[in-house]
């Protein structure tokens, strides 16, 4: 719960505590502080003991244009970011990831793969909204694309503890990928929708299958994120302009995306 002051946090702390909102789960509150800035993803794979950066990106998690409307799982995101120049991504290095990869050996916890941490830009410092022991979608689609080093590779050196032997090598061009959603997503939305439009990648592009399913010759739709369109170019208007172009062929029932 977002709340604007202090009126209105305590009655909900007393609507949760003493009239039980959210039932047992509500004998618990945390609160914290409300940050407003600007969030980016960042991605890290740990062997416990060592770390190797990947690529950060940004993803746009509202289904309307102009970021307006209910929150989805995302509508698209990009890498690199523009705004996570060097002297941000060192400060995230050294007062968020390092510190988090020293708590997981003080704390004896022994975790071994994705590190997603979750950050806000405020000013230019970065803080913390939360952490998931997965990547992120739809980051990956243009995380996964902009790392060359191959990838079986790295987590086997991830599993054996030897990430400090690897030496990560990434695309220095801008990836951007564009998602399209069934009609109504978020809110409730019908599936089986024949697609149209699918061709096969081609260099530097490439289309990633998440709410689709192959019913005899035709791909139907079965979820509320369908497919996206993965692009990497020299720079950021032109990934964004060939995702574009290859998603606004593909067409099914009710197909909803975002032109920004
Ligand atoms: N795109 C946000 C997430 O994967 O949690």
């Amino acid at each position: 719960i977002i709340c604007q002051n202090y009126v209105e946090a305590f009655a909900e702390f007393e609507l949760m505590i003493q009239r039980s909102k959210f039932g047992d789960a509500g004998k618990r509150v945390v609160v914290e502080e409300f940050l407003s800035g600007i969030e980016l993803s960042v991605f890290v794979l740990t062997d416990g003991k060592n770390y190797v950066l990947l690529p950060e990106a940004k993803d746009y998690k509202r289904i309307g244009e102009g970021d307006t409307g209910l929150n989805t799982g995302g509508m698209g995101a990009i890498s690199p970011v523009p705004f996570a120049n060097d002297e941000f991504m060192q400060k995230v290095k050294t007062k968020i990831i390092e510190p988090t990869i020293s708590g997981f050996q003080k704390d004896e916890f022994d975790y071994k793969g994705f590190v997603f941490i979750g950050l806000i830009k405020i000013g230019d410092e970065p803080f913390v909204i939360e952490y998931n022991c997965r990547m992120g979608d739809p980051e990956t689609e243009v995380v996964i694309p902009r790392i060359k080093n191959d990838l079986v590779e790295l987590l086997q050196a991830t599993a054996e503890q030897k990430l400090d032997k690897v030496q990560i090598e990434i695309d220095p061009r801008f990836a951007a990928t564009i998602v399209a959603v069934s009609g109504g997503y978020p809110n409730e939305y019908q599936t089986g929708f024949a697609i149209s439009g699918l061709s096969l990648a081609e260099e530097d592009t490439m289309i990633f299958y998440a709410g689709a399913k192959k019913d005899g010759n035709k791909v139907v739709t079965s979820g509320g994120r369908v497919l996206c369109t993965t692009s990497l170019a020299d720079d950021l208007t032109e990934a964004l302009e060939r995702s574009r172009e290859l998603i606004e062929v593909i067409n099914f029932d009710g197909n909803c995306l975002r032109k920004d």
